[in-house]
């Protein structure tokens, strides 16, 4: 059976490469480098449309010939990308109407690159056609590991073409103009629609936008740019290709796609991943990304792109140290992903991200960080047994869940909210930080989907909700479930409506309070709480309803009323936090709330010693990965060898060193070495 990027046998080992930026010298150069670093993976095309159709209709392929064929000889496969991110400066003269505009209602000319309006009929029929050339020429060839469709789906646009799609999308959606009036409020600000042709997308307007129609046009651009990678997608199958297709989600700082439904669309879930710390916190991101992705793909997943050698912080790049980007890698491949890819192979040295990190550095391979790209192209190849997931159930097993949504999000974001500082990825971050500092694996749920498995779910800042969500949580509890909610969530229906009554309205029953008012605080201004716990930000007037009392506010104007309540239910409880905890509190309360659940860490006490464990299953053995991100040497014993090192049993583990066990058995014990 041929293997696929799901189960290709080994771990996908590269990234971008774009020689139409060099001399036929250097492509020479690159497929040695690829070989002593033990590349096996490349992903083309990315930004070559200007290249491969030098004018419209006129295709130019020998060159990409040319590149495949190198890389054959040196055994390298190949992602093909579609270069549909970023159409020539021919294709915007002749289409201009093609162009992106902003809310505030410029045009986006060409200049850089994303320079496509998504419905503009022009660049559909353009990113079909390029998509239909490059699969009916390449679409069989046998180093074809897959199709990377587009690059980061995520250019908005608020010009006329957007406006006519997203008139249709709300015809199919409302079907009559007085059921679009009633769920986005319009009778607020005489925004009463008489006709369809009235409507425009969320454009600049004198003050607040509807937040009904906000988060509309999130779900409208969502859909729209799903169909056209669907498109694309549709023409490589036509094409006769079988092979595998992704595009790569960028995360986190993106949220204009709903994850879950693209996910499906997909043969396999691929994200760009750049930390946005340099400080250890960027180890919890990578944990994130990853439990993210993990939980997106239903398994095993592909990081398409990561930094080797630094980050972009603020005004400046800061520098990721060697062994730092092999923990990393090892890190993603931890937490089910099948590759470790970058951007890009080679440092560029013109055009507009010259100063990126790359697998080759401007100065070349004789390099300490050439040298550690080929380290981490030989610890791949020893662990390339881990590649072969599980025959039957979950690659990272864990008992506890975090509810994710896009529409949680879009609907966060909407403005004039209680307190606008309130951010949706920060405040799941911050749960996921807190079982990622205790050692625990978690993944992410779907809302609506089977949550049996997990002992503990919690749901951070879900702002909007619809009755069937507040259904399944209900039901969740009922059947023996903890579920934890925090504030800022359920406080508004699927149209950003708030149900009356009091707060959080569209929970109020099933965690069994009542909040009269919510009281946003200035930062700074923190809280105590009964427990000796801390919040601020956000609090509320709550009264318990059905609920018992875990702690009570013990500070500022709502002293001696209730802060985080439990109600008992079926077999299960259902757990209110009415207040924004600091992060060590939340990751005291919830990692409280675990062992009460029973839940255990991975490796007990790892986390004190600053070593990240993480069990991956592998279709005849688990694999227990430690990340050692402190500063003290350990040691760890069981019963396992060491995939990297050989050792067995004990194990040795200096400062930024890496393990990949396979276990012989789950018991392991760590200690001071
Ligand atoms: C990614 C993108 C790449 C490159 C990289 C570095 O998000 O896909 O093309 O721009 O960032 O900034």
């Amino acid at each position: 059976m041929p293997h696929t990027p799901h189960a290709p046998g080994m771990f996908l080992f590269g990234g971008d490469y774009n020689p139409e930026q060099w001399s036929r010298e250097i492509w020479a150069e690159d497929v040695a480098l690829m070989r002593q670093a033990h590349v096996n993976t490349a992903t083309i095309g990315v930004f070559s449309w200007a290249m491969l159709e030098p004018s419209e209709g006129e295709y130019d392929s020998q060159w990409l010939d040319d590149v495949i064929s190198n890389l054959d000889a040196a055994g390298v496969g190949f992602f093909l990308a579609t270069p549909t991110a970023s159409p020539p400066p021919w294709f915007t003269t002749a289409h201009p109407d093609a162009l992106p505009i902003r809310a505030d209602g410029t045009p986006v000319l060409h200049g850089s690159r994303d320079t496509y309006a998504v419905s503009a009929p022009a660049y559909r029929d353009a990113a079909r056609g390029i998509a239909r050339f490059l699969a009916e020429r390449y679409g069989t060839h046998p180093g074809l590991r897959g199709w990377h469709i587009h690059n980061e789906y995520g250019t908005i646009d608020y010009g006329p073409h957007a406006a006519r799609a997203f008139r249709d999308w709300l015809r199919r959606k409302y079907v009559t103009l007085e059921s679009l009036n009633t769920a986005w409020s319009t009778a607020f600000w005489s925004q009463r629609y008489g006709t369809w042709d009235d409507i425009l997308p969320p454009v600049q307007t004198q003050y607040l936008h509807n937040p009904a129609q906000l988060v509309d046009f999130k779900r409208f651009s969502s859909d729209e740019l799903l169909a056209a990678f669907t498109e694309q997608k549709d023409e490589i199958r036509a094409a006769g290709s079988t092979a595998p297709i992704t595009t790569n989600f960028m995360l986190p700082t993106w949220n204009h796609l709903d994850q879950w439904a693209w996910s499906d669309a997909q043969d396999i879930v691929s994200i760009d991943h750049y930390l946005d710390t340099a400080g250890p916190d960027g180890e919890a991101h990578v944990a994130y990304g990853s439990d993210l992705t993990r939980s997106w793909a239903g398994g095993p997943w592909l990081l398409m792109e990561q930094n080797a050698t630094g980050m972009r912080v603020g005004d400046r790049l800061a520098t990721k140290e060697p062994d730092r980007m092999v923990r990393n890698s090892l890190g993603y491949i931890a937490r089910g992903s099948q590759s470790s890819l970058f951007f890009q192979w080679r440092a560029s040295a013109g055009g507009a991200e010259l100063w990126h990190g790359a697998l080759v550095p401007h100065a070349g391979a004789d390099t300490r960080a050439f040298r550690a790209v080929v380290e981490l192209g030989e610890m791949l190849e020893k662990i390339s047994e881990v590649a072969e997931p599980p025959t039957s159930g979950v690659l990272v097993e864990s008992e506890i869940g975090i509810v994710w949504d896009a529409e949680g999000w879009w609907s966060l974001e909407t403005p004039h909210l209680p307190n606008d500082a309130i951010g949706y990825s920060d405040e799941v971050r911050a749960a996921h930080r807190a079982f990622w500092r205790g050692g625990y694996a978690v993944d992410f749920v779907r809302p609506g989907t089977d949550a049996s498995r997990y002992r503990l779910l919690v749901v951070p800042a879900l702002y909007a909700i619809t009755a069937e969500t507040g259904r399944w949580l209900e039901e969740y509890v009922r059947s023996g479930g903890c579920l934890v909610v925090t504030f800022a969530t359920g406080l508004a229906d699927e149209h950003q409506r708030v149900v009356a009554g009091g707060y959080p309205g569209m929970l109020r029953s099933l965690l069994g309070v009542r909040a009269e008012q919510i009281f946003p605080r200035p930062d700074g201004d923190i809280v105590y709480l009964s427990n000796g716990l801390a919040g601020g930000s956000w609090t509320e007037m709550l009264h318990a309803d059905g609920a018992d009392i875990l702690a009570r506010y013990d500070s500022g104007n709502l002293s001696g009323l209730p802060a985080i309540t439990r109600r008992s239910l079926g077999t299960g409880s259902a757990i209110y936090l009415s207040t924004k905890l600091e992060q060590a509190s939340l990751d005291t309360f919830l990692a409280g709330l675990a062992a009460e659940a029973g839940i255990l860490p991975v490796l007990e006490g790892a986390s004190a010693f600053g070593v990240e464990a993480v069990r991956r299953r592998g279709a005849t053995a688990d694999y227990l990965f430690l990340l050692h991100h402190g500063d003290h040497p350990v040691r760890v014993d069981g019963a396992g060898a060491d995939l990297l090192s050989g050792a067995r049993d004990r194990i040795l583990l200096a400062p930024g060193q890496v393990a990949v066990i396979r276990e012989e058995s789950r018991a392991w014990s760590i200690v001071d070495a």
